[in-house]
This record gives C-alpha cells, sequence and structure tokens, in this order.
C-alpha cells in the first residue's frame, strides 16, 4: 500500500498543526502548571523492626539482627494521594555511592532481599513523584531528606525521654504514645499497628505528615488500599516490643 500525496500532505499539516497545538499548550503549562506538583503533604514512614517480621508473608525471610533492631528505622517518604509515579526512572547503584554506609544503617531491609532492592521499590514507587520540588529532585537529594529527616524526627529520642522501653510484659496506653511524640511530630501523626497471633496489638509503624518544606502540620487523605498495619486502637493496651532475634516472627511468645 502507498500513501497518496495528499495523505502525506493531510499527515504533515496534521503534525505541524499538532506541534503548533502543543506548543500552545506547553506556554499554558508554563504559566499555569509548572510549578505544581500533584501532591501537597509527604508522608514519612518510620518502622519498628522487632514487630515488622510478624506480618511478613513467608515468601520473604525475615533477617533480624539485634544490632540493627535496636533503633527505629526510614521504611518510606511518600508523596500522600498519589498512585503512579515515574516507574521508568530507575535507580543505580552510583546514585547513592556516598550514602550507602547511613542508608544501611538506617534504612535497611529486614526481609531477606538486599537494601538496595528495598529503596530501588521505595524510589520507584515513592521517590519519583517527589521530583517537582527542588529539595527532592534527585536520588541522593530524595535519600538524604529522609535520612535528614530521620534525625529531625527521632522517635528513639522521644521515647526514651519518658522512658517507653521496648517489653513484652508491660503494654501501654495509645496517649502514652501520643503525649511522647505531640511535641515532637505536632498534630498530624499516625500510630500503625500489626496484631499478633495471638490477637495482641503491636507497635510497628509511625507515620508523619509534612508540608513539602519538611515541617509538620499537613493534612492528607488518608491512604487507600488494604494493609496488616492498622491505626493503633486506644481500646486496649499496645505491646512496643524487644527484638527476639531466635523468632522474629512472634517476638513475645
Ligand atoms: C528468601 O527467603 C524465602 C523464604 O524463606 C526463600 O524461599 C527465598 O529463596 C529466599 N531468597 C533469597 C534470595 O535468599
Ligand atoms: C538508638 O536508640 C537508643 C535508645 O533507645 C538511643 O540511646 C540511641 O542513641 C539510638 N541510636 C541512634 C543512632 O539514634
Ligand atoms: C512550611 O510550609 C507551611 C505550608 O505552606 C507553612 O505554613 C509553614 O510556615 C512553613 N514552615 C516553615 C518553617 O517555613
Amino acid at each position: 500500500m502507498s500513501l497518496s500525496w495528499a495523505t502525506l500532505g493531510f499527515l504533515y499539516t496534521s503534525s505541524f498543526l499538532y506541534l503548533l497545538s502543543s506548543e500552545k499548550l506547553w506556554e499554558k503549562s508554563e504559566k499555569d502548571y509548572s510549578r505544581l506538583c500533584p501532591w501537597e503533604c509527604l508522608i514519612f514512614v518510620q518502622m519498628w523492626p522487632s514487630s515488622f517480621c510478624v506480618s511478613l508473608p513467608s515468601k520473604y525471610g525475615c533477617v533480624m539482627s539485634e544490632k540493627k533492631a535496636k533503633n527505629w528505622t526510614i521504611h518510606g517518604l511518600w508523596p500522600s494521594d498519589i498512585q503512579k509515579c515515574c516507574p521508568y526512572w530507575h535507580l543505580f547503584p552510583s546514585d547513592l555511592t556516598n550514602l550507602v554506609p547511613e542508608l544501611n544503617h538506617h534504612w535497611p531491609t529486614f526481609t531477606n532481599l538486599s537494601n538496595f532492592q528495598f529503596w530501588e521499590k521505595e524510589w520507584e514507587k515513592h521517590g519519583t513523584c517527589g521530583g517537582c520540588i527542588e529539595t527532592l529532585n534527585s536520588p541522593k537529594k530524595f535519600f538524604g531528606a529522609a535520612l535528614f529527616l530521620h534525625t529531625k524526627y527521632n522517635i528513639d529520642r522521644a521515647f526514651e525521654k519518658v522512658e517507653i522501653i521496648p517489653s513484652c510484659r508491660q503494654s501501654y496506653q495509645l496517649s502514652t504514645f501520643v503525649d511522647a511524640l505531640e511535641p515532637l511530630l505536632g498534630p498530624r501523626f499516625q500510630l500503625q499497628c500489626v496484631t499478633d497471633g495471638q490477637g495482641r496489638q503491636l507497635l510497628v509503624q509511625i507515620k508523619v505528615s509534612l508540608f513539602s518544606n519538611f515541617s509538620t502540620g499537613c493534612v492528607a487523605e488518608p491512604p487507600v488500599g488494604i494493609s496488616p498495619y492498622q491505626p493503633c486502637r486506644a481500646q486496649r493496651g499496645i505491646l512496643y516490643v524487644p527484638p527476639n532475634q531466635k523468632d522474629p516472627r512472634h517476638p513475645c511468645p
């Protein structure tokens, strides 16, 4: 089949028109949209390693080392209310070189995947949405920001101050945690719990909602989707479990 000159002419004209109209769009977007992000809040998520393996699917090996499990670690930094980021913006080891020792320490995985695989997943799912603000527009900035926030919003220190210590014997009231965290995290944070085989709720994760300038108080929509992590309930005690290296899927027998 051959294209007639008329068809070619039409194609030529329409692509020319297309160029014209896309240029118009571009002008418009420069004026109206170029400085906007599709998200307003960032959810900074820190996790308590000792209870992480309770709900870990058995297809993943759980790897709990005493040393890594002593402190709160980073789970992620998530631009909120957004589903799809930019999955083809890949993370490469060379993006992170100088940060790796700190990331290994503060953002480790407790599965038998590699730390890099964990960071890669977080980057592709969440990090690539951060590119619309200058302070997050590269892997180095994104991972560096999370490390900075982990120091700024230091849960270990907040709990230590009021002597909240890991224990299988003593449970805490939700209000005890909230009172300890409010001075640090402001009014917009959520404690998440996982339920163990005996129906007890175990503190596993703390999410704090931040503005893009990393200060607290941003009002985010509640996330959609199902998770084994649920908001901790005030009606019952909450266990803050110590690490159990021998049987990390059952931290409190
Ligand atoms: C991780 O652990 C799972 C479950 O124990 C196992 O099936 C899988 O082969 C392990 N993968 C690696 C890379 O070690
Ligand atoms: C880990 O947590 C303990 C208190 O639970 C604290 O003394 C220590 O400074 C923390 N380490 C880091 C690196 O934050
Ligand atoms: C951060 O941004 C929020 C919302 O735009 C603003 O209300 C707040 O004052 C800012 N905080 C700082 C420290 O600039």
